[in-house]
């Protein structure tokens, strides 16, 4: 419990009281309307995010339980959907342009730890920003990964359960583990 109290001391010395006031507004604000459902969920969440997030244009599509953090670097276009149990930590930054569209089960989160040397724990290290880009018309299927400091090209798919290690390029489509392509969509245009 001691060295419990003696590490969040430290952490409150390293965050601004403003950056540690917005993540509790943002984080009571995502758990009362995150959960609204239907037609009143997708208007009350677009109300809401378009004063929580850097920008969002336009009607978002936003189901229940998505989380978002740090909202205040979250760029988002016009007609974005995202589906139930996402997760997306824009510590790093994040910009999506238009038509964005994302599974259930996704994790997106623009920022890593350092792993070298054996102290202090990973769990102590602050998190290391690396910005995130989504372009137009991209899909992300169900319980994929992106990992931080990727670009995802216009137009890509990346497949169920993907982890993307690399960027993209325009039009691709990207399955497995690590991601690969396996074709683009230029047959389908
Ligand atoms: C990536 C995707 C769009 C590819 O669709 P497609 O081009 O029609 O691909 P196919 O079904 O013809 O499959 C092509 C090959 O890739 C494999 N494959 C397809 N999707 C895969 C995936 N997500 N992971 C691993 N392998 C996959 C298929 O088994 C097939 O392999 P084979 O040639 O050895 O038989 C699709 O498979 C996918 O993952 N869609 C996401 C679905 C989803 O998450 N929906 C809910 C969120 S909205």
């Amino acid at each position: 419990m001691k060295d419990a109290a003696a590490f969040l001391r430290g952490k409150l010395r390293d965050v601004p009281v403003s950056a540690i006031a917005f993540s509790q507004a943002e984080a009571l604000l995502v758990a009362l309307v995150g959960w609204v459902p239907g037609v009143p969920g997708f208007v009350v969440r677009t109300l809401f995010y378009k004063m929580l997030f850097k920008r969002l244009s336009g009607m978002a599509w936003i189901q229940p339980g998505v989380t978002f953090v740090e909202t205040n670097r979250l760029v988002v276009g016009k007609n974005f959907g995202v589906n139930t149990g996402t997760y997306i930590n824009a510590i790093g930054g994040i910009t999506m342009g238009d038509y964005v569209l994302i599974g259930s089960n996704v994790t997106i989160s623009s920022g890593r730890h350092t792993i070298e040397g054996r102290m202090p724990p990973v769990f102590a290290r602050p998190a290391v920003p690396l910005p995130i880009v989504i372009e137009d018309d991209v899909w992300i299927g169900a319980g994929a990964v992106i990992m931080p400091g990727i670009r995802l090209r216009r137009g890509t798919v990346v497949g169920a359960n993907a982890v993307v290690t690399r960027d993209t390029e325009e039009y691709s489509v990207m399955i497995g583990v690590p991601a690969r392509k396996i074709r683009t969509r230029d047959a389908e245009a």
